[in-house]
């Protein structure tokens, strides 16, 4: 199949710019954004003035470790509409994350932020080898999640055709692949699964579809999920990244082209790696990238909702530019929420969803369920064997699993090797990974 990559003559300029040049740039629009921070939203006038530090401070961008940092529950303490930096009726859009308990983080857009943000959203298309013309099949969730109508913006600014289904209804996602004939889908990577899954229950090989490219993200991945998928779809399967509070999708894009982890479009978002115990900056090389820590982002170019260093728990490295001038980020590992401690040892479930795929004979579906039996964590890991493997031992796959997670994580788990189709799926949303019955 070939790779759509985009052509020199295609990428913005800003894509092509030197360090120098996206560094000046930056160090512009930071300062604009921690004046217009400071001036607009009474939050960062007291968060600011309890450090000590004022937007004049920061003269290069490694000022930007003098600032503090902005959470979840900042978000929270401010809600709804406390952490906006325009007057409420500048604001054309509003967006919320529902989190698991409590209130939900609202976010705001003012015009000139939608605008932004459909550009984005369309040069992580166009990274991703969709051109104008091309039919998009959107299957993100559209309303208060930022995945589809991000998506939405974004493909019709490229100028793409866009259908806008929506998550869930799998039945009809497949009839409408079938009856459109979509270039592109974009939608998780779990429910990926589920849609390749339903056109072989209706007897269909996926590799037939006429989708060529998947843009996939809104939760963590592993490169054993994007072989799964490329295979059984015949397709190019590419990461997509965003988070509600600095946009939504499209802050971050991998190259068709290079396929070595999302392209963080540094012109409109500034990223740190912090150690998430000491909040101290990880170093960077040039050559050789970061080490692993917390992603943290400030804006640059949000009018709204201006934000400082936030830090989004999600655990990864700054890597080197490479298809772009821009730098990438590593896969999520995971976020530092999703990681369980299970006696001790550190465990992310992408670490389970490696050595499930790398296994051969399972689909990629997995659910990890912990319980506490008296003072002990117990783990069991449900997974299923493929429609091909459904004679298979599934004592013996079991046991061979539960030896290289112990031996690979350093965790005792007990595997549930169950028949095709056992396992829960998730049709709307992010999938559901971990089902935690420890109390709290
Ligand atoms: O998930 C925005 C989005 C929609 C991104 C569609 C990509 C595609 P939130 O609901 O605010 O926003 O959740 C943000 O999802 O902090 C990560 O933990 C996770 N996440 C998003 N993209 C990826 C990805 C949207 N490509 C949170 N890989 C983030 C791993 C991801 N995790």
């Amino acid at each position: 199949m070939p790779v759509k990559a985009p052509q020199p003559g295609e990428l913005e300029p800003i894509e092509r710019a030197g360090r120098d040049e996206l560094q000046a740039l930056q160090l512009q629009r930071l300062r604009w954004t921690l004046r217009h921070a400071y001036d607009n939203v009474p939050h960062y006038r007291r968060a600011f003035d309890a450090k000590g530090v004022h937007p004049d401070d920061c003269r290069s961008l490694a000022d930007l470790a003098k600032f503090p940092f902005t959470s979840k529950a900042d978000l929270r303490a401010n809600y709804p509409f406390g952490m906006f930096a325009v007057p409420r009726e500048q604001v054309v859009r509003i967006h919320a994350s529902s989190g698991t308990t409590g209130k939900p983080t609202v976010v705001g857009y003012t015009k000139g932020d939608i605008d932004r943000w459909a550009d984005l959203a369309a040069r992580s298309i166009r990274a991703s080898g969709g051109r104008a013309g091309d039919i998009v099949h959107v299957a993100y969730g559209y309303g208060l999640f930022t995945g589809g109508l991000g998506a939405h913006y974004g493909a019709e600014r490229l100028g793409c055709s866009v259908v806008p289904m929506g998550g869930g209804q799998t039945e009809k996602q497949v009839q409408l692949i079938e009856d459109f004939r979509p270039d592109i889908i974009m939608v998780t990577p779990s429910y990926m699964q589920v849609i390749v899954e339903e056109f072989r229950r209706q007897g269909k090989d996926p590799r037939q579809m006429s989708i060529s490219v998947g843009i996939f993200g809104a939760e963590p991945w592993t490169e054993q999920m994007r072989r799964d998928i490329e295979q059984s779809a015949d397709i190019d399967a590419v990461d997509i990244y965003g988070l509600s509070e600095v946009m939504g999708p499209g802050v971050a894009n991998e190259c068709i082209e290079a396929k070595d982890g999302p392209v963080i479009w540094e012109d409109h978002f500034y990223p740190e790696i912090i150690d998430p115990e000491t909040g101290a900056v990880l170093p960077y090389d040039e050559a050789k990238g970061g080490s692993e820590g917390e992603l943290v982002f400030t804006t640059l170019t949000k009018e709204a909702l201006p934000i400082v260093r936030y830090r989004t728990r999600d655990l990864t490295r700054l890597l080197p530019p490479t298809a772009r001038s821009m730098r990438r980020m590593g896969k999520i590992v995971g976020r530092s929420d999703d990681m369980l401690i299970i006696r001790g040892v550190n465990m992310f479930p992408t670490q389970v969803e490696e050595l499930v795929l790398s296994h051969g004979r399972l689909s990629g579906q997995y659910q990890i369920v912990v319980t506490r039996e008296g003072l002990l964590d117990e783990v069991e890991v449900k997974v299923e064997v493929t429609p091909a493997h459904a004679g298979a031992d599934r004592g013996a796959i079991g046991r061979e699993l539960q030896e290289r997670i112990k031996t690979l994580i350093g965790v005792s788990t007990r595997v549930d090797v169950g028949l095709p189709d056992s396992v829960e799926r998730t049709l709307v949303g992010k999938a559901r990974r971990v089902i935690d019955r420890r109390p709290k």
